[in-house]
């Protein structure tokens, strides 16, 4: 009897070891060490994501593989084609720049499986392809001289390897169960899953520090793949173990799971308001196209114009988020003209306005932007800026901030905007009297030093 019970309480023990190991497998960190963590990247509210690959050749979609259902054979083509010659990433890296970009994310390996980097673990790679270089070394190197962090995206999906179970997802979809399960007849999952930990590893080891991985994407249901799949606690594990500081997104299907993610990635939509988990603000960033495809896609023309683009910027700032905005380059390895256009006019406004983006978030609970109008808050310099995506017939009344105010300026000149209160229903409002021209540019901001 004692010994079954002292053989009990060691089994109990060592069950409650595991688990407390298996629990800590993520670091565990403070909300404030965490907030440290991601600073510079809440700080820096604007990125340039960029998705380049094979599918730059076809031109229409990323997904191309996989809506015009092709096989291996048949996307071999742009493999054996594939030749940027007119690829510098400095120039790339330069427009990012001149943007008002901060960060940047590539995509090492798409949803096709093709490698931009020198893997150990494939041949299908650009090393193999006529160009023959690894474009991630050179792309890591650009960005990095041109001060950006520098970050990498990694699909889970690969639509290439044989091991990969043929999913929902996959060009090679089935309609029965029973189509699945002999067309996934030899391959083994397990063997993926070491094949993308050997990937991450080499991509957040051989390339010094790397700053962002972004993981995508998980699609838990039948035939479909969640975070067993990918075995996504191990893999984020390692990830953070190699590069203690790095930032990831929340596409490993670990949203329950502490530490499992550090912002949330809401995908071409305007959000309607600070995302939260639990009641708690979280850490976001929405990604966008300039015109729906994410990879280069020569026929779209549901362009954004840079006003439509800016606005998206502002409005992330003004709900705590940042804009991760896509480039999809061409085949030649160039920005498509309609992208180096729209970057331009954004590094325009930028140029001038930038303060009203980079530190800022949303403005503090109390304060009501004017209609057609955004705010953004710097709390460290505490002021408040607006920005009038509509410009108004000389004047602008802000609601209940007379005891608020100490000086308002342009931001784009710092020329005075002269204000009175007390004239309006209550006396705690303010009317700003402004130019009746629209000073040139896209969207006039106004810098509030509040008191
Ligand atoms: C989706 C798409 C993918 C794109 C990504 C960007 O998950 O599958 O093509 O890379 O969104 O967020």
């Amino acid at each position: 009897m004692k010994t079954k019970s002292l053989v009990t309480v060691l089994l109990l023990g060592s069950m409650l070891l595991i688990s407390q190991f298996s629990l800590a497998q993520l670091p565990k960190e403070t909300e404030a060490h965490k907030a440290e963590r991601l600073k510079w990247w809440t700080d820096s509210r604007f990125g340039m994501f960029i998705h380049w690959g094979l599918y730059a050749l076809p031109a229409r979609h990323e997904w191309v593989k996989n809506a015009e259902r092709m096989t291996n054979e048949q996307y071999q083509k742009y493999f054996e084609v594939f030749n940027p010659d007119m690829w510098d990433p400095h120039e790339w890296a330069k427009m990012a720049k001149a943007a008002g970009m901060k960060y940047v994310v590539l995509t090492a390996k798409h949803h096709e499986g093709f490698c931009l980097f020198d893997s150990k673990f494939t041949d299908y790679k650009a090393t193999n392809t006529p160009y023959g270089k690894d474009l991630i070394k050179e792309y890591v190197e650009a960005f990095r001289a041109e001060g950006l962090k520098v970050g990498f995206y990694y699909s889970l999906i690969d639509w290439h390897h044989p091991d990969y179970t043929i999913d929902s997802n996959h060009p090679l979809r089935q309609t029965s169960d029973s189509a699945y399960a002999r067309l996934n007849k030899g391959r083994d999952m397990s063997k993926y899953r070491e094949y993308i930990k050997n990937q991450v590893r080499e991509l957040l080891t051989n390339y010094g520090e790397i700053s962002i991985i972004w993981f995508d994407f998980s699609f838990p249901g039948k035939h479909g793949k969640s975070h067993d799949d990918w075995d996504s606690e191990n893999l984020l594990k390692m990830a953070r173990s190699l590069q203690p500081g790095i930032i990831v997104d929340d596409r490993l299907d670990l949203d329950n799971i502490e530490g499992g993610w550090d912002f949330t990635t809401p995908e071409q939509v305007q959000v309607s308001k600070w995302p939260e988990v639990n009641g708690k603000k979280v850490p976001w960033e929405t990604c966008q196209t300039f015109s729906g495809s994410w990879g280069y896609y020569r026929d779209e023309t549901s362009w954004k114009s840079p006003a439509q683009l800016l606005e998206l910027l502002i409005e992330s700032v003004s709900k705590g988020g940042n804009l991760l905005l896509n480039v999809g380059p061409t085949a030649r390895g160039v920005f498509d003209y309609r992208a180096q256009d729209r970057l331009k006019a954004m590094g325009e406004w930028m140029k001038y306005n930038n303060r009203s983006i980079y530190g800022c978030t949303e403005a503090p609970a109390g304060f009501t932007a004017p209609a057609n109008s955004l705010f953004t808050y710097n709390p460290v310099a505490k002021r408040l800026y607006i920005h009038l995506l509509a410009y108004p017939l000389g004047s602008l009344t802000l609601t209940n901030m007379a005891d608020k105010v100490k000086y308002i300026q342009f931001l784009h000149d710092a020329s005075e905007i002269r204000f009175s209160s007390g004239e309006n229903a209550s006396k705690n409002d303010l009317t700003l009297s402004l130019p009746m021209l629209k000073p040139p540019s896209e969207i006039p901001v106004l810098e509030v030093f509040l008191k």
